[in-house]
């Protein structure tokens, strides 16, 4: 079966709901999914999986300082996560404060290990991963189970060829 990872770090709450929704998608889409605070991930927990999700709340525009650090640490692993799919979602403080840069920045990452990354072309939740405003309202929940769906369906076609 198709193993799915959620990593996410939230302070406040938001971003840990956004992770909930996209592990949702990810069950309806068929995968054995697995949920994570990024204080509780391993390097082994990113190697074991098929589709990899990360969320991070932003902070001065980027991810936050927990999250990059996960990533980070996951050098020690370089070459082990290629070809793996990848996604991110963030929670902002406002429509415009940076929450698409938090997602490149997090994608940039994926790049770097040789990941696949899942973008959205019919505007369900952002093109380059799902993000709220905040708590995440009807919409944005909808956004991030479609990517969990999305990201797993993917991992599915990619593992069996
Ligand atoms: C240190 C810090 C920096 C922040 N910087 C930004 C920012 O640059 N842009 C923005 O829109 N919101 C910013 N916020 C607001 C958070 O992104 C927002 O409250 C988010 O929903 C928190 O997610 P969480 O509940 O998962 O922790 C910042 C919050 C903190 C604590």
């Amino acid at each position: 079966m198709t193993k799915l990872l959620v990593v996410y770090h939230s302070r406040s709450g938001n971003t840990a709901r956004m992770a909930e929704a996209v592990a949702e998608g990810a069950k309806s889409g068929g995968a054995d999914v697995a949920i994570k605070k990024v204080e509780e991930a391993t390097l082994e927990d990113l190697t074991g999986a098929d589709g990899i999700v990360f969320g991070a709340p932003t902070y001065f525009g980027t991810l936050s300082g927990e999250m990059k650090s996960f990533i980070d640490r996951s050098v020690r692993i370089r070459g082990k996560l290629e070809n793996k799919v990848g996604a991110t979602f963030t929670s902002s403080g406002s429509l415009s404060g940076g929450n698409e840069t938090t997602l490149i920045s997090m994608i940039e990452g994926m790049l770097i290990h040789g990941m696949v990354i899942v973008g959205d072309p019919i505007e369900t939740g952002g093109h380059y991963g799902a993000v709220a405003v905040g708590m995440p309202d009807a919409q944005a929940l909808i956004g991030c189970r479609k990517l969990g769906e999305r990201v797993a369906k993917l991992a599915k076609i990619i593992g069996s060829s």
